[in-house]
């Protein structure tokens, strides 16, 4: 495998989400962004608004597709009629590469629409690993799998998150769309050391970082992509910059969604990392205590 295969995109920079309030401050404003990700299924259709302000926005700015439904972890076989879609908005976009989610969420053709946790078990990761060579195959740009956010554990489980996404990306020969928030959010509501995963992750194969903030709820820390990003999660982000390099970074802001500029703002926190301006490094602790005690409270 070339060395980097899929973190060489480190021209990517800084790219926010493309969201409905945003259209009409992009289109006036034309503000500069290094890139845009969309969400494919918003765009998967045959014609209409969304292809119109689709084609406006690539006219202007790179963009990178984010999916949110093939579903890698479920059991039944890849939906054709989805991938020939996906394909088709692949030649549109001209996406360097690929994302969704490593997780499962529908059974016999029903979707949940939830993206559900693995059962981390090496029958899983072998089937897992199967569907996303077959996505990557016929899609025939680079796939990049994303680790969720999640609130139960299977009991079944055979190893960590993190051995599971190794051995899943390994067997599969693909990417990593690394989600440093999701790791804190599942550190906290599993109790497990976050700086252990981000740093087992085989950083050739990151292709995309993303950022966000979270809210708590009662004894959980759920995944809601609706306030700044928290201090905590930029020290992750750090190391994972430390050990990956300068990688293509995204950051989520879903609900509540401010104005344009507070969310560009924001994202833009991530050049201080990015650049490797050593003086606005957080001092990151030598062992991880600080932030286990954070992750197990
Ligand atoms: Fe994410």
């Amino acid at each position: 495998m070339p060395a980097n295969r899929f973190n060489g995109f480190t021209d990517y920079g800084v790219g926010i989400g493309l969201r409905i309030p945003h259209y009409q401050h992009i289109f006036e404003q034309k503000p500069v962004v290094d890139w845009f990700e969309i969400i494919s299924e918003n765009y998967m259709v045959e014609g209409g608004r969304p292809l119109h302000v689709l084609d406006r926005i690539l006219e202007q700015y790179r963009v990178v597709q984010h999916g949110v439904s093939m579903y890698f972890g479920s059991a039944e076989p890849l939906n054709r009629e989805h991938l020939r879609r996906l394909k088709n908005l692949v030649r549109r976009t001209k996406t360097p590469w690929l994302t969704d989610h490593l997780c499962w969420g529908s059974v016999d053709g029903r979707y949940t629409h939830d993206l559900l946790p693995m059962p981390y078990t090496f029958e899983a990761a072998r089937l897992t690993a199967e569907k996303i060579r077959q996505v990557q195959d016929f899609v025939e740009i680079p796939v990049a799998v994303e680790n969720v956010s999640s609130y139960a554990e299977f009991h079944l489980s055979e190893m960590t998150e993190w051995e599971f996404l190794n051995e899943v990306v390994e067997q599969a020969d693909c990417g990593i769309l690394l989600d440093v928030n999701n790791i804190y959010v599942s550190s906290r509501n599993h109790g497990f050391n976050p700086l252990e995963y981000v740093n087992s992750v085989p950083a050739e194969r990151v292709a995309q970082i993303h950022i966000a903030g979270h809210s708590e709820f009662k004894r959980y820390t759920l995944d809601t992509h609706d306030h700044p990003v928290i201090e905590p999660v930029w020290q992750l982000y750090a190391r994972a910059i430390e050990r990956c390099g300068p990688t293509a970074t995204l950051l989520e802001w879903d609900d509540n969604i401010p104005s344009f500029d507070e969310v560009h703002r924001e994202a833009l926190k991530a050049n201080r990392f990015l650049h490797k301006q050593e003086d606005l490094l957080p001092s990151f602790p030598s062992t991880t205590e600080p932030i286990l005690e954070e992750a197990t409270r």
